[in-house]
C-alpha cells in the first residue's frame, strides 16, 4: 500500500467521524507492518475534553486488535490547510508506533509527508523515567 492509497482511505474515513460540536470532519487510516489498515474518524462528546481524535481512535482500534508494528498513518480533513496530529496524538503515536510516516491530506486532496520525529523531535518517553 503506498501513501496515495492510504490517503484515499483516510479521506473515506472522514465518513466515520462524529464531530457533533465542531463540525470538523477528520479521517485517519493507520497501516500496520503486515499491511492491515484500521480506519477511524474523530468522535466528540458533550464533555468536550473527552473528544477522541481520528488518529488515536484508529491507533487504539489497531492496538486493541493486538497490532504492535506500524508503518504509516494518513490524516485527512476538509480544511485548505494540512491537518497535522495534535500534541496528544503525537505522544501516543511516538509511544506506540515509533518513527512512522505521517501523511497529511488537505481539502484539495494534496499530500504532505513527514516523519513523526520531524513533528515530535524531543519526546517524553518511558526512557525519561526508567
Ligand atoms: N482532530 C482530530 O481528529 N485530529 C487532529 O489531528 C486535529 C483535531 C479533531 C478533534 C476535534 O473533534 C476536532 O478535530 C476539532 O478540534
Amino acid at each position: 500500500m503506498n501513501n496515495k492509497d492510504l490517503a484515499e482511505l483516510a479521506i473515506k474515513a472522514k465518513e466515520r467521524s462524529v464531530p457533533t460540536y465542531s463540525n470538523f470532519h477528520v479521517g485517519a487510516a493507520i497501516l500496520t507492518e503486515n499491511d492491515k489498515v484500521f480506519l477511524a474518524g474523530n468522535i466528540e462528546t458533550s464533555s468536550f475534553s473527552l473528544t477522541l481524535c481520528a488518529e488515536r481512535t484508529a491507533l487504539f482500534k489497531a492496538i486493541s486488535e493486538k497490532e504492535r508494528k506500524f508503518k504509516a498513518i494518513a490524516i485527512a480533513s476538509d480544511s485548505p490547510d494540512f491537518c497535522p496530529p495534535c500534541g496528544a496524538c503525537r505522544q501516543a503515536l511516538n509511544d506506540l508506533c515509533g518513527d512512522i510516516d505521517v501523511v497529511m491530506i488537505n481539502g484539495k486532496k494534496e499530500l504532505k509527508v513527514s516523519k513523526l520525529s520531524e513533528l515530535f523531535p524531543f519526546p517524553f518517553g518511558d526512557k525519561s523515567f526508567k
